[in-house]
C-alpha cells in the first residue's frame, strides 16, 4: 500500500473508542484529529478529507464538509448514511463489516445462554442476597440450547457466524435470506416470503440483518403472533427491525417467553420505557459489537481503504 499523502487530514469521531491513539501507533505522518461530540464534529468536519464515524454522523454534516472524500464507517450497519446524497456529492463510504462479527455473534449466543440458564434472574436475586430454591415445575425451569431451533434472520457475516456457533451447541439452525445458497451450520434456508410460516418452528429468533426498507418493522404484530409462547427474540440488529410497541404488547400478554434486546427505537432507552420493567427482558446498551479488538480492526480497514482510495480502486466493504 502506498503511503497516504501528508496533506490528507483524517478526523476520528466517536464518543468512546481510542481510534486516533491506535492510528498513531501505526507511524503515519499525516494530519489527524479526534472529536468526541456532535458539536465538536460540526465545528471541525470542514477540515477533514476522511472521516471515521458511526453514531455521531448526521447527514447535514456534508454541508459543512467541502473537503470530505471518504467516510470510513465505524459501524457494520450503515443505515444512518443517506447513500444517494453521498453518491451525488462524490463522497465514498465503506462499512466496518467484519470488525465486530465475532463480538456480535458471541453476544447473541451469550444472550441466548443467559435467557435459557436464567442468568438475568440469578443476578437480580443476587442483588437481593436471595438464594432461589430449586424449581419444581419443569416448564419454569432453566433449559438447554441443545436440541432447540434457532431462526437467524439475515445471513451476513454475523448471522453466518452465529449459525456456526449455534450448530456447535447442537441447535437446529434455520436461516432467512433472499438467496437460497447453502451456508455452513444452517440446516435450511427460507426466503423472507416464508417468514410467517417458519416462525412457529423457532424456539429462538435472532435478528442479524441490516435495517433497510425491507426489514423495518419485520417483527411486527403478525410475526409476534406467529411465535410459540416458549420462544425468545434476540435483537442484535437495529431497534427498528422490531415494531417496539407491538413487542411490548406481546410481552404483556405472554405471547413469547422473553426477549434480549441490544438495540431499541430510542438509544439510550428512555427511563420511562416499559422494556426496562419486564423480568423476562434482558437489555444490553447496544454493546454487542464492543470488543477490545475494535480499534485495531477499524484502523486496519481505514489504512487499507486510504490506499485503495489513492489507487483509485474499489474500497473494502464499499457501500457508496
Ligand atoms: C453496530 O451496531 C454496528 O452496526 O456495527
Amino acid at each position: 500500500m502506498s503511503d497516504p499523502s501528508p496533506d490528507l487530514t483524517i478526523a476520528f469521531a466517536h464518543k468512546a473508542y481510542q481510534l486516533r491513539d491506535e492510528f498513531l501507533t501505526r507511524g503515519r505522518k499525516f494530519e489527524s484529529f479526534e472529536v468526541r461530540t456532535l458539536d465538536e464534529l460540526e465545528r471541525r468536519v470542514g477540515d477533514a478529507d476522511i472521516l471515521v464515524v458511526s453514531g455521531l454522523w448526521r447527514n447535514e454534516l456534508v454541508n459543512r464538509a467541502p473537503r470530505l472524500r471518504l467516510i470510513q464507517s465505524i459501524s457494520a450497519g450503515t443505515d444512518q448514511f443517506a447513500k444517494a446524497m453521498l453518491r451525488e456529492r462524490g463522497i465514498k463510504l465503506a462499512s466496518a463489516q467484519g470488525g465486530n462479527e465475532i463480538a456480535v455473534a458471541e453476544h447473541a449466543i451469550a444472550l441466548m445462554l443467559a435467557l435459557t440458564r436464567h442468568l438475568h434472574l440469578a443476578r437480580d436475586h443476587q442483588s437481593g442476597r436471595h438464594w432461589r430454591p430449586m424449581i419444581g415445575d419443569p416448564s419454569r425451569r432453566e433449559d438447554e440450547l441443545h436440541g432447540k431451533t434457532l431462526l437467524v434472520i439475515g445471513l451476513g457475516r454475523i448471522g453466518q457466524r452465529l449459525a456456526r456457533l449455534a450448530d456447535a451447541f447442537g441447535m437446529t439452525v434455520i436461516g432467512m435470506k433472499r438467496t437460497p445458497q447453502p451456508v455452513p451450520g444452517v440446516a435450511r434456508i427460507v426466503s423472507p416470503a416464508q417468514l410467517l410460516d417458519t416462525l412457529p418452528q423457532a424456539d429462538f429468533v435472532a435478528l442479524t440483518c441490516p435495517l433497510t426498507p425491507e426489514t423495518e418493522g419485520l417483527i411486527g404484530e403478525a410475526a409476534l403472533a406467529a411465535l410459540h409462547p416458549g420462544a425468545y427474540l434476540i435483537n442484535v440488529a437495529r431497534g427498528r427491525v422490531v415494531d417496539e410497541p407491538a413487542l411490548i404488547e406481546a410481552l404483556r400478554r405472554g405471547a413469547l417467553a422473553g426477549a434480549a434486546l441490544d438495540c431499541v427505537y430510542d438509544e439510550p432507552l428512555p427511563a420511562s420505557s416499559e422494556l426496562w420493567r419486564f423480568p423476562n427482558v434482558l437489555v444490553t446498551p447496544h454493546s454487542a459489537g464492543e470488543t477490545r479488538r475494535y480499534e485495531s480492526r477499524i484502523v486496519d480497514l481505514l489504512l487499507e481503504n486510504i490506499g485503495r482510495l489513492q489507487a483509485g480502486s474499489a474500497l473494502r466493504n464499499e457501500i457508496v
